[in-house]
């Protein structure tokens, strides 16, 4: 059979980042659609550049960074909007802009307070002017899931002739039934006269726990772009998850007349990569990507799987990216082993000192850890302390006691610019203690949301991966750091946070 092509739109840096907690810096959005772009993701939807400076610079730095997908950003279907969007994707190789306006009665009537003639109006202007700044435009009619079927068809057929190349359904509240959507999109492609000139995707939200079910039954149905994002992360309980799509349709070629071009090995580092940034776990028992998603506890099963691994697994561990976490360096290693193994795993240095200062932690950290692992490699190039160097408040020292019946103590030196600040602060625990000396220098008044402590890998010599999520004024971020020493991770991540905090500005929403 002819397969057609089925294009992955990864939103994880823009409804991804909507989840509330996972906001991510610039240099973590431009470092997660690296790894999307090696992928082979199709199109990347980088942001929504009009919500704030922050967003804009993000924008326009994956804009430049990327070169082989499509870089696309989000913009109300105003001028301004369109305008941000077009402005920050100047850079790219090839851009896409994404404009949106609701179509459901009760968001035209509420939240707009406009008729469904001036909606189809400000449709047609909004896809004409962002034609001016590039050809690849793709409209969505947001709640399209709630909204009219006969207005959906005026509205589409509308942007269609206007120049829209892509008309994407979205399930915005995450509403409807895998059955009920599936024919909503096989309706629209059959009523809309100019169909054929544009490509239809759809956007699932997981409300109900449908995302994934309403998607595939969408591409069933004639859809031929899906929206999702990494782990499901996104709006409420998030969006359909990239490697369930992927992964559904490659297993069920059966069934599918399409696949997708994505590298599926990428799907667990990928995966590994945006949970660590945005301080979001992923649960044990997560498809695909969680930590049991291949593992065998029951012995009929482990039985059946050694005679046969087709008895109990319908896709292979290695094929979505799960290595052995095999032990591959030392402290005996050199600079050039220690290169080419992060080549292996996918890391490329940007420059000499970087490479010299991921080094320089490696053999640290050797001297503490004899088996440095696949994944402590990876811990060390994406903790914090790789951005450290662009970071106003760093870590001098640290000294943290605690003794049975007592109160722990910390003693922290902290550097503020080029000026060093002490404290010393008891606490209910080190970690306690450490971070109310780090408050005293600071004095931040930050509200500590969530602290969570991972091993890398296993062992009482692992290094402990922290995530903080501190919130000040309404704004929240999070701050990760890796260590042997738990408590100077707990620091490490505390630190890591403090910085963005200071680096941020207030953002939009794109929904309000
Ligand atoms: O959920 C939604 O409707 C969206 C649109 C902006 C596509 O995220
Ligand atoms: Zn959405």
């Amino acid at each position: 059979m002819n397969r057609e092509k089925l294009i992955i739109f990864d939103t994880t840096l823009r409804d991804g980042e909507q989840s509330p907690g996972a906001s991510m810096t610039r240099d973590e959005k431009v470092r997660i659609a690296k790894a999307l772009e090696k992928m082979r993701v199709d199109v990347i939807e980088a942001g929504f550049p009009v919500a704030s400076p922050g967003d804009f610079e993000a924008v326009k730095a994956v804009a430049e960074t990327i070169k082989d997908s499509i870089v696309c950003a989000l913009a109300r279907a105003k001028d301004i909007d369109i305008d941000r969007a077009g402005e920050a994707l100047k850079g790219a190789n090839a851009a896409r802009i994404h404009t949106f306006i609701a179509t459901s009665p009760i968001h035209m009537k509420e939240k707009l307070r406009m008729e469904p003639d001036q909606v189809v109006e400000q449709a047609v202007r909004a896809v004409k002017r962002a034609r001016q700044y590039t050809d690849n435009v793709e409209f969505s009619p947001e709640d399209a899931g709630r909204s009219d079927p006969d207005f959906l068809c005026r509205i589409i057929e509308a942007v269609i002739d206007a120049g829209a190349g892509t008309v994407n359904i979205p399930d915005t509240v995450g509403y409807n039934l895998p059955h009920q959507f599936g024919a909503l999109v096989k309706q629209l492609i059959e009523r809309v006269p100019n169909a054929d000139q544009a490509v239809f995707s759809v956007h699932c939200h997981n409300d109900l726990g449908l995302a994934v079910a309403n998607s595939l039954s969408a591409v069933l149905n004639g859809a031929r772009q899906v929206e999702c994002t990494i782990n499901g992360l996104g709006e409420r309980a998030g969006n359909a998850s990239l490697e369930e799509i992927v992964m559904a349709v490659r297993t069920r070629q059966d069934l599918f007349p399409c696949d997708t071009t994505v590298d599926a090995t990428q799907i667990v580092p990928t995966s590994r990569l945006v949970s660590g940034i945005t301080g979001f776990a992923v649960q044990p028992n997560k498809a695909i990507v969680g930590a049991n998603a291949f593992a065998h506890e029951s012995g009929i099963h482990q039985d059946g799987v050694l005679k046969r691994r087709e008895t109990y697994e319908i896709m292979r561990a290695e094929d979505v990216g799960w290595s052995a976490n095999r032990m591959v360096l030392g402290k005996h290693s050199g600079r050039n082993a220690f290169r080419t193994r992060l080549k292996e795993l996918g890391v490329e240095f940007a420059s000499e000192a970087d490479v010299n200062n991921a080094f320089a932690r490696f053999k640290e950290l050797a001297d503490k850890k004899h088996e440095i692992f696949d994944d402590d490699l990876q811990a060390l190039v994406t903790d914090a302390n790789i951005d450290a160097e662009n970071e106003r408040l760093k870590l001098v020292a640290l000294k943290a006691s605690s003794e049975t019946g007592e109160r722990a103590e910390a003693k922290v030196t902290l550097r503020l610019d080029n000026e060093e600040f002490k404290a010393n602060e008891k606490g209910a625990g080190p970690v306690d203690a450490v971070f109310k000396a780090i408050e005293k220098i600071i004095k931040s008044e930050a509200q500590l949301q969530l602290y969570s402590v991972n091993n890398i890998t296993t062992g009482t010599d692992s290094q402990g991966e922290v995530t903080v999520r501190l919130m000040k004024g309404g704004m929240i971020v999070n701050g990760q750091g890796a260590d042997t020493d738990i408590v100077i991770a707990s620091a490490k991540a505390y630190i890591n946070a403090l910085n963005k905090i200071m680096m941020r500005t207030e953002r939009a929403h794109p929904q309000v």
